[in-house]
């Protein structure tokens, strides 16, 4: 059945591309984005690769009444929860904001949701719920506990959306727990762009290869993993949003709520994806050991079992492929 979507904060890094996995296994696109940490360039990108509309309402997703309007007058049949504040860092300088910002969003788009009449919600959650996990790979039935605000509002958030299922039968809700995102949609056309200084290591490395920054500083490398650096499970942005497409179509056969991992299964260091992105550009990327940066942990990689048998849903790009499309997109 083809949907009609709405993506709140879908004009970012993970909405656009969400945006093209969607609009090309058949289904319709609705933004509704404050531009906080985007611009509208990329859904044109994409509206232009698929030859499809893709009606973009600026506006907060704390607005219930714009909400309401937007759902009825799109004839909205599901929604994926996108819209929210990301940098780690920031959410504990500014706590406050990320609470409004995240937790309000969420609920103020459930309610339009019912209001509206539309109960099916794919959430954007994160592994950073899951703290410093016990273990690798991480399953779902892991303890989750996250470690600062921003991880604090996806776990808030997931028992505020738990509560809701289990209240009224009609819901059918699923949070995708992502684990590292990287990568650009195999035509270059878009590409992760964050406003200002990028906080994660794919970003940081692509401003390194461009010039834009003389060298990539690695937060230590005296942590307990096999090279010293920081391990994790850096995923295919196509791969995660066609996680995305498999959880939304799963959801008509789905009762109530569901939690999945969208990860690879695999851990790969710091120095390893410096590497990759060597081979993949033919560049050398200078880097300097520093500090650990404060909340960091050793390693989180995904078990994304669940996902694979429940939603037949499988990564089927590699670090390599995530390093040349990023670097192709650049
Ligand atoms: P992003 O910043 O590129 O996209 C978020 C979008 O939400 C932006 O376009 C921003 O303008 C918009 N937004 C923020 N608050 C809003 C509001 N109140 N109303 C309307 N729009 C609002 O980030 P992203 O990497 O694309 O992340 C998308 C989602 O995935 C977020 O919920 C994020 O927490 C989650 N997530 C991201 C990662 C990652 O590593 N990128 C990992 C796990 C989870
Ligand atoms: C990866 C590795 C760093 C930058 C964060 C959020 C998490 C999720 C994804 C949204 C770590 C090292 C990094 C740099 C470095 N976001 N690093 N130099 O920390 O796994 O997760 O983004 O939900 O919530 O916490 O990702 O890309 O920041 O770091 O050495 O300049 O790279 O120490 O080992 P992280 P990251």
């Amino acid at each position: 059945m083809s949907e009609t979507v709405l993506v709140t904060g879908g004009a970012g890094y993970i909405g656009s591309h969400t945006a093209m996995a969607l609009i090309t296994a058949g289904h319709n696109v609705v933004v509704v984005d404050n531009f906080v940490n985007a611009k509208a360039d990329a859904l044109h990108v994409v509206a232009e690769l698929t030859g499809s509309e893709i009606p973009v309402i600026e506006g907060d997703a704390r607005d219930v009444d714009l909400l309401i309007k937007v759902i009825n007058e799109h004839d909205v049949t599901a929604v994926i929860h996108m819209a929210a504040l990301k940098a780690v860092g920031e959410s504990v300088e500014m706590p406050l904001e990320y609470y409004s910002n995240n937790v309000q969003s969420a609920t103020a788009t459930l309610e339009a949701m019912r209001e509206a009449g539309v109960y099916k919600f794919v959430f954007s959650s994160s592994a950073t719920v899951y703290g410093d996990p016990e273990s690798c790979p991480i399953p779902e039935t892991a303890s989750i506990g996250a470690t600062n605000p921003y991880g604090m509002t996806k776990q808030m958030i997931e028992v505020i959306i738990r509560d809701l299922a289990a209240s009224d039968d009609r819901w059918k809700i699923t949070s995708l727990r992502y684990f590292n995102p990287v990568g650009a949609h195999e035509s270059g056309e878009i590409s992760e762009a964050p406003l200002g200084k990028p906080n994660n290591l794919m970003p940081m490395i692509m401003e390194v290869a461009t010039g834009k920054r003389d060298k990539v500083m690695v937060f230590g490398d005296d942590w307990p993993t096999p090279d010293g650096t920081g391990v994790r499970d850096y995923i295919h942005i196509m791969d995660l949003v066609e996680g995305h497409v498999a959880a939304l179509e799963h959801l008509d056969a789905q009762d109530g709520y569901e939690v999945y991992n969208l990860g690879q299964g695999n851990g790969v260091s710091v120095f390893e994806l410096i590497r990759a992105v060597e081979e993949a550009t033919g560049l050398t990327i200078p880097f300097e050991v520093t500090d650990r940066r404060a909340g960091d942990i050793a390693e989180c990689v995904a078990d994304p079992t669940k996902a694979n048998d429940v939603l037949g849903w499988k990564t089927t790009r590699d670090i390599s492929q995530a390093c040349q499309d990023a670097w192709n997109s650049q």
